[in-house]
């Protein structure tokens, strides 16, 4: 298969920013160039030279040479207007932003019809598990029932840290944030919101069903006090934070997010630390399971490694 050149813009070059430059120094099949990274601060010292970077977004979005541009920043409004300005240059875009992408998703699917360009974004959903491209592709005949899971890496590990090794809630928080696994800010991790992001992208890869935030209720993990903890470990129970959806005989989708007991003979039983895990039920396959690191530096860049490999030869969602 013959594959293209891709010359990348990059937006933000924080912990998956940085990621990603290290992984594609390490993968030299790949033709894909960084050529300009745009970053907010001017100040903050960077793990690579000052000629790399510029802080003017129209210096990649104008340059006619940049035909991907990945987006990496953390603020849903201001990604979301770089990555339409993108695809309306006819670029294809890569992004790991769940909340912008679960915030515009028919927005961002009319955009990429009118220019005709894709926009991939494993990475916004289970960091390195590859989940949305096996929902498009593997069970496109094959219809889905059930999909259940742990999407949200910080609370897993948090729930981990201080269910099975006692540590306080406040000492886990502070480890998912300095290992690089937590939001900016937390409380979309701890409140369910991220997982509920995810959940309405794997809504609309599975069923074709496209919500909106305020659709869907989260229940986070502050929501788990000492008698739930006590009552598990009593039962030899483990709590954890599960997005579900459903889809009823009549044809109705359910989806929410809350915090579940989970028993030891349960597949997510043992999705321990940073791990995510995904059960789908299907019509004909039955079960399938799903894990992967579901946060984190090097796994996150990875499944943005993928998409801009998958760039190459024009893949792009069917939907
Ligand atoms: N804060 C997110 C998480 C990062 O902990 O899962 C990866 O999406």
């Amino acid at each position: 298969m013959s594959r293209k050149n891709l010359n990348i813009g990059l937006f933000g070059f924080g912990c998956v920013g940085l990621g990603l430059y290290e992984v594609l120094q390490k993968t030299p099949g790949l033709k894909a160039t960084i050529s300009n990274i745009c970053v907010k601060d001017k100040e903050k010292k960077r793990a690579i030279g000052k000629e790399n970077f510029t802080f003017d977004k129209n210096d990649i979005l104008n340059d006619e040479s940049i035909n991907v541009v990945v987006e990496l920043i953390d603020d849903a409004d201001a990604a979301f207007e770089i990555v339409s300005a993108a695809l309306k240059k006819g670029k294809a875009v890569v992004s790991a932003n769940k909340k912008m992408i679960a915030q515009h998703f028919t927005e961002l699917l009319e955009l990429q019809k009118e220019y005709n360009v894709p926009l991939l974004y494993e990475a916004a959903c289970c960091a390195s598990m590859p989940i949305i491209r096996n929902l498009e592709e593997y069970y496109d005949n094959d219809l889905l029932e059930s999909i259940e899971g742990i999407v949200n890496g910080s609370t897993n590990y948090i729930l981990t840290k201080t269910f099975s090794e006692n540590l306080s809630y406040d000492e886990a928080l502070l480890q998912a944030q300095e290992k690089g696994f937590a939001e900016s800010n937390p409380i979309l991790d701890t409140g369910g919101f991220d997982a509920k992001y995810k959940l309405l992208i794997l809504l609309a890869h599975s069923f074709g069903y496209v919500a909106k935030p305020k659709d869907i209720f989260n229940i986070g993990i502050d929501n788990i006090g000492e008698l739930e903890l006590k009552y598990a470990r009593e039962k030899k129970l483990k709590i954890k934070l599960v997005a579900q959806a459903f889809k009823s005989e009549t044809g109705n989708i359910s989806a929410f997010v809350i915090p579940k007991f989970v028993t030891p003979d349960d597949r997510l039983y043992n999705v321990d630390d940073v791990f995510n895990g995904i059960i789908t039920k299907t019509s004909f396959a039955d079960t399938h399971f799903f894990v992967g690191r579901g946060a984190g530096s090097l796994p996150t860049a990875s499944a943005v490694l993928s998409d801009i490999s998958a760039l190459s030869y024009d893949y792009r969602y069917e939907y």
